[in-house]
């Protein structure tokens, strides 16, 4: 009748970047992410047969009616599969920043559908439990899952061949992930309906598309032979070709700030000496340098340097979904 679990956040080396359907969230592209093992969210779910609705409490405040309808949204998923009717009180604690392009949604619905699949009485593992998460947000079906994921797109129209797969394990390959942070406020335009708008409307969705697919078998065979610098090429470039759609979206917008730029050009300066380091920016200002444990000390210090940064945490691989 009650689950917590816990669920940690995910950045993505290969993006998900536009969905072939909105109601299942079916992804155009497959992805690659590693879990991060600094920033996490906390969900207890209880379902109750004297409640006539469901509530949702995110960071100790009752969340705004637009947020709750989400949350009913997915728990109506969860009520189907199990057959109980029930509603629930959601309390929710995000251990990262809400909606300001550090996955929040990932870790969120990650932890949401573990727990609300427990508390139900359903056994969701694995495939099933990722397709489910997958359902709250496409990012969450690659937080199941430790260490470097893939969520393979599929094929089907139905999803039941959309989930994510571990593809090495956390503690395989570690890597620096300092998240750099200059802006905590919460994005503009989020994800999905900055997705959505590319899709539609920008000339340049389809060399996305092209793209991503090569960059993203690169990326798995760099993994495989733990080929770093070919790993952080790719996803530097994947990164950048993300940002590129959304200039040519009408209207057009873009997630950087002037500080986003300025990371950028340090850590280009730092490669310049030797130091191989790498940026990947999600759907927000806030700039995630990859680089190989070896040097993190050396990135640490020279991104501090910078005025506009406000904080770095410094991230490693983390691990899956786990229950409390
Ligand atoms: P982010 O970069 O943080 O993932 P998104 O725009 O993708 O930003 O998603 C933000 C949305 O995710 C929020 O508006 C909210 O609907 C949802 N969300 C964030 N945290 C939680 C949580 N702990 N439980 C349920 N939903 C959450
Ligand atoms: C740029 O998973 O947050 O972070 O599925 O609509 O909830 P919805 O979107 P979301 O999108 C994430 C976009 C991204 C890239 C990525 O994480 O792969
Ligand atoms: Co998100």
């Amino acid at each position: 009748m009650k689950a917590t679990a816990k669920a940690h956040t995910n950045i993505a080396l290969i993006k998900y970047w536009g969905k072939r359907n909105e109601e299942l969230i079916l992804p155009t592209n497959s992805s690659l992410s590693i879990t991060l093992d600094r920033f996490y969210t906390e969900t207890t779910v209880e379902f109750n047969e004297q409640l006539t609705s469901d509530s949702f409490y995110l960071n100790g405040e009752q969340a705004s009616e637009k947020e709750t309808l989400k949350v009913t949204k997915f728990l109506n998923l969860v009520r189907e599969l199990s057959g109980d009717t029930r509603h629930a009180t959601v309390s929710s604690t995000n251990h990262v920043p809400t909606a300001a392009g550090f996955a929040s949604s990932a870790s969120g619905y990650a932890a949401l559908a573990a727990a609300a699949s427990k508390a139900s009485g359903l056994q969701l593992e694995g495939e099933e439990l990722s397709k489910l998460a997958r359902r709250g947000s496409g990012s969450a079906c690659r937080s199941i899952y430790g260490g470097f994921v893939e969520w393979q797109k599929g094929t089907k129209d139905d999803g039941s061949d959309s989930y994510a797969v571990p593809i090495l394990e956390q503690e395989a390959w570690d890597l620096s992930i300092l998240s750099v942070m200059i802006e905590s406020k919460q994005k503009k335009i989020l994800s999905r309906e900055g997705m959505k708008r590319t899709v539609e409307t920008s000339p340049f969705y389809d060399g996305w598309l092209k793209a991503t697919e090569e960059e993203l078998q690169i990326a798995k065979k760099a993994i495989e032979k733990r080929d770093f610098e070919l790993l952080g090429e790719t996803l530097e470039k994947n990164a950048f070709k993300m940002h590129a759609t959304t200039l040519g979206a009408d209207p057009p917008f873009f997630y950087w700030q002037p500080a986003t730029l300025e990371i950028i050009d340090y850590v280009q300066q730092l490669r310049s000496q030797g130091v191989l380091a790498y940026v990947t920016i999600d759907a927000g200002p806030n700039v995630k340098v990859i680089c190989e444990p070896k040097d993190e000390q050396k990135v640490y210090q020279t991104l501090s340097e910078i005025d506009s940064v406000k904080e770095i945490f410094v991230c490693h691989p983390g691990p899956g979904i786990s229950y409390l």
